[in-house]
């Protein structure tokens, strides 16, 4: 399905239209005077809605100060139920500490870039407008012009494959060490689409998956979705409610895996410490299938089309112990590197 005119122009008139609103408030099941938890706030579709519903208090978090900062309107309208924290959701836990909160009853996430992002070009996340090669939430850190022009090619090519599971990540990568330095979006959508050979026309543009990997790796969003799982966990009362968003199969086979061992449905549990996890209480109950938007949704809002809400009850039983994370990430340039065979 392509984007037509009158979509495009409804997403470029919304800072961030809210995917899956009405599922996950359902989800959420939130009750007048609850406390919640929103991990990302973005431009604050869901907390409004949970607002809205009753909470007594919602603590936003997000790691985009540009994101903090365009909410602070609706914090001071609040009347002090809303509290933004500039924080990663992985460090809920503790940020919540130091605000004298140990439990909540919901936590959502809501995974991903915001529309905002995207849609400006200085962040440097899209290909679509020319900008530095930036892709930073944080605005802190190694940008994409540092790791694609001081990388290795082994690493780039890693990073593309595992993250942007792009069969043609070894080309892409020889294509960029070749055409360094580069500091704009532009060029390296163009380095990425000659070395893939794009034809006008095509159903998606060759530079996306290279994009998106970057994006992830820089981040390291598949961590952050893993810690952000098990601080979720750790947080939630006795029957609180985790929902969460995902926009590709790579999110939504960390969030399908992690209820499905805390809702005890792994059969012998983990490879690494089978007869620990086996033996261990879920932690979740009441674990959904993975419910995708309405096609009237998906039509009113075509970002919509690739989100998975999966969503969960907390049980009484304790969090389950960490387990290694899964998603190792790739590089020495950045976060630690784990070869997986890149083409
Ligand atoms: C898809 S948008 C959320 C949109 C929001 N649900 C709404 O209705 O407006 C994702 C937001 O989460 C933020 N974010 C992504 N990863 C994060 C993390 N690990 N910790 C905190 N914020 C994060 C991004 O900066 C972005 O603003």
């Amino acid at each position: 399905m392509s984007t037509t005119p009158a979509e495009a122009q409804l997403i470029a008139d919304a800072p961030h239209i809210p995917v899956l609103l009405d599922e996950v408030m359902a989800a959420l099941s939130v009750q007048p005077g609850e406390t919640h938890v929103d991990g990302t706030f973005g431009a604050g579709g869901y907390t409004r809605a949970i607002l809205a519903a009753g909470a007594a208090r919602v603590f936003a978090f997000d790691r985009d100060p540009d994101a903090i900062a365009a909410g602070r309107a609706l914090e001071a309208e609040s009347g002090g139920r809303l509290v933004l924290v500039a924080e990663r959701f992985s460090r809920m836990r503790e940020a919540l500490a130091a605000l004298g909160v140990d439990s909540v009853d919901g936590v959502t996430l809501d995974i991903g870039v915001s529309s905002m992002q995207l849609d400006q070009a200085a962040r440097g996340f899209s290909f679509q407008g020319d900008g530095p090669l930036d892709m930073r939430m944080e605005q802190a850190g190694t940008s994409a012009a540092d790791f694609v022009n001081d990388a290795d090619e082994a690493e780039i090519a890693d990073v593309i494959h595992l993250y942007g599971e792009e069969p043609r990540a070894r080309r892409i990568a020889r294509a960029i060490v070749a055409a360094r330095p580069l500091t704009r979006t532009g060029e390296l959508a163009d380095v990425v689409r000659r070395a893939m050979g794009h034809h006008p026309g095509m159903p998606k543009d060759p530079a996306t998956r290279t994009f998106q990997a970057i994006r992830i790796h820089l981040n390291r969003e598949l961590q952050e979705l893993e810690e952000g799982l098990t601080a979720a966990e750790a947080l939630l009362a006795d029957a609180g409610r985790l929902a969460v968003v995902s926009f590709h199969s790579l999110e939504d086979r960390i969030v399908k895996r992690f209820l499905k061992s805390r809702g005890g449905g792994m059969g012998a549990g983990s490879r690494h410490r089978p007869e620990a996890i086996a033996a261990t209480p879920p932690s979740f109950e009441a674990v959904s299938r993975g419910i995708r938007a309405s096609e009237a949704e998906q039509r009113r809002n075509p970002r919509s089309r690739s989100a998975t809400l999966r969503a969960a009850h907390r049980t009484a039983m304790p969090a389950w112990p960490l387990e290694p994370a899964a998603s190792a990430p790739v590089s020495s340039h950045h976060p630690p590197p784990a070869r997986r065979g890149a083409r």
